[in-house]
């Protein structure tokens, strides 16, 4: 029996997952550590302990599964997306590296923009400039720290720098590159005139390859350090969007998937390049060959719920810590007693502001349409319905506007444990919803990439296809879906009237602050 490794450079934590060839997963370990938040609006990582996380992880795995580790054909790397990695010409680390979720660059953005003009940095790109994406945060660098970028001589996004730690090669691949607005997410390479239009130097951007290609192999230094065999193959890997997308099945045209964690996700596989010219969703290339996707990310999916439990579900998280449940299930079965569409109580998630479709940081949560019949039960099922209709008013630009076919909805992350909101998902998007056997995420994609690139497989979808399998099917229900269309076209509704009083009140707090 073959076996595949998956390692995840999360922001809680590094994860190694050890399955084997026909999918099942053999054992993982995950290895945590800190983020740090000096000042608002700021996050940044250690890639120090992004390295010692994936040791540590990789040692625990192999030590739990007892395989030997020359039956390990192939390594694949996923990450969190768009943080750069600055380093010397000794290739020393310069600084701590600025991750995704920072959000210090809107005047980097704003120069991005008025450079390269907003049209043409969609049509070269395929996305506008945004905080969370790494040219913004390189230029914050050369703005700020400008001894730390004239020392610059590679820039890597966060798994590219543990792929170099293992194998000595400065690479990366298509669907990472996608969320540096450097890319050239048509063409699948680097868009070399964006480069030169920012005034960047070209070698600071690693060559890019398709996710399944193999892009180096482990050192002896490495294979010491992990205890891998020198030599093993380390594929191009992913973004852990396209990543965990590979680890749902969302390999062909029609099946989305629908992840609630913190933030929520709806991830639609395409055939060609299709981009909302609004810049209200993301187009990247996907981690299968010469295939793309779209995205839009609700920023505050569960955090809805988590905020609810932690400063209201006193009771819920005594109980669930007293009969050993979680206290999300009793929430979920409490708002099982509230009616469809909770008489007119509606919940907009924006508690981070919001990425898709309403791209305003200063957005906020509302919970509107209060009366004195309304219950707790009530208000918890109105705050997941509302992330519902946050995830279809991104569904729905896909379909509607993006002609993107939508057939089937794979629900995963938390969320996903939920039947009440599984079944809400098939009722508000009207489609059926499908939960899989193995709930694995990015590190389980990036090991089926590692299968195809140790040619166990031909293609991703074939891998795919021998190891992921549906467990549980909701289909929608008719009676429902009218009833939640109507509260839907309200919910819609109310960001637009509020906005300009969002906008208000962020003036007033800034200047009571
Ligand atoms: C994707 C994104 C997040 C990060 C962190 O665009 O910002 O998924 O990759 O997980």
């Amino acid at each position: 029996m073959a076996y595949l490794l998956g390692v995840d450079i999360g922001t809680g934590g590094a994860r190694a997952l050890l399955i084997r060839e026909d999918g099942l997963p053999v054992a993982s370990a995950t290895s945590e550590y800190p983020l740090y938040q000096p000042y608002p609006q700021w996050a940044e990582q250690e890639p120090a302990d992004w390295w010692k996380g994936a040791v540590e992880a990789v040692r625990a795995v192999l030590a739990q599964s007892g395989v030997a580790p020359d039956a390990i054909r192939a390594l694949g790397l996923s990450g969190q997306m768009h943080g750069v990695v600055l380093l010397d010409d000794a290739h020393k680390v310069l600084r701590r590296s600025i991750i995704w979720a920072d959000q210090r660059s809107q005047a980097q953005c704003d120069w991005i923009t008025e450079r390269i003009g907003a049209q043409r940095l969609i049509e070269r790109t395929s996305n506008p400039a945004l905080t969370g994406f790494s040219a913004p945060k390189l230029l914050w660098v050369r703005d700020n720290e400008p001894g730390v970028f004239e020392q610059t001589r590679k820039c890597l996004l966060p798994k590219d720098y543990i792929r170099f730690r293992l194998t000595g090669e400065f690479a990366t691949e298509v669907s990472d590159a996608s969320g540096t607005s450097l890319f050239d997410v048509q063409g699948r390479d680097w868009a070399w005139d964006m480069v030169d239009g920012l005034g960047l130097d070209r070698d600071l951007l690693p060559p890019a390859f398709e996710s399944p290609v193999v892009s180096g192999r482990l050192s002896r230094s490495a294979a010491e350090e992990t205890g891998l065999p020198v030599g093993l193959p380390v594929v191009g890997g992913g973004g852990d969007q396209a990543a965990g997308a590979v680890g749902n099945g969302i390999v062909e045209t029609g099946i989305v998937s629908s992840t609630i964690g913190t933030s929520g996700v709806v991830f639609a596989f395409t055939d060609a390049p299709r981009r909302d010219d609004k810049g209200r969703l993301q187009t990247f290339c996907h981690a299968v060959p010469g295939k793309w996707h779209v995205m839009g990310v609700t920023q505050g999916a569960g955090l809805s719920l988590r905020w609810f439990r932690d400063n209201f579900g006193e009771a819920e998280t005594a109980t669930a810590r007293w009969l050993g449940t979680d206290p999300y299930d009793l929430l979920s079965r409490e708002a099982e007693r509230a009616p469809l569409g909770c008489e007119g109580l509606l919940w907009l998630p924006y508690l981070m502001g919001e990425r898709a479709p309403v791209l305003d940081a200063e957005a906020r949560g509302l919970l509107f349409g209060v009366t004195a019949r309304h219950d707790r039960a009530m208000v918890v099922r109105a705050i997941m319905e509302g992330v519902v209709y946050s995830l279809r008013d991104s569904l729905d630009i896909m379909r509607e506007e993006m002609q993107v076919p939508v057939t089937q909805v794979r629900a995963s992350g938390g969320g996903a444990r939920s039947p009440l909101w599984r079944q809400m998902q098939a009722d508000v998007f009207g489609v059926e919803t499908i939960t899989l056997h193995v709930t694995e995420g990015p590190a389980y994609g990036v090991a089926l990439l590692a299968a195809v690139g140790a040619g166990l497989y031909d293609t991703v979808a074939e891998a795919c296809a021998a190891t992921i399998k549906p467990m549980d099917v909701q289909q929608p229900d008719p009676a429902h879906k009218a009833i939640y269309d109507q509260y839907y076209q309200v919910y819609t509704s109310l960001y637009p009237a509020l906005k300009e009083r969002f906008h208000q009140v962020a003036g007033l707090v800034r200047q009571y602050q």
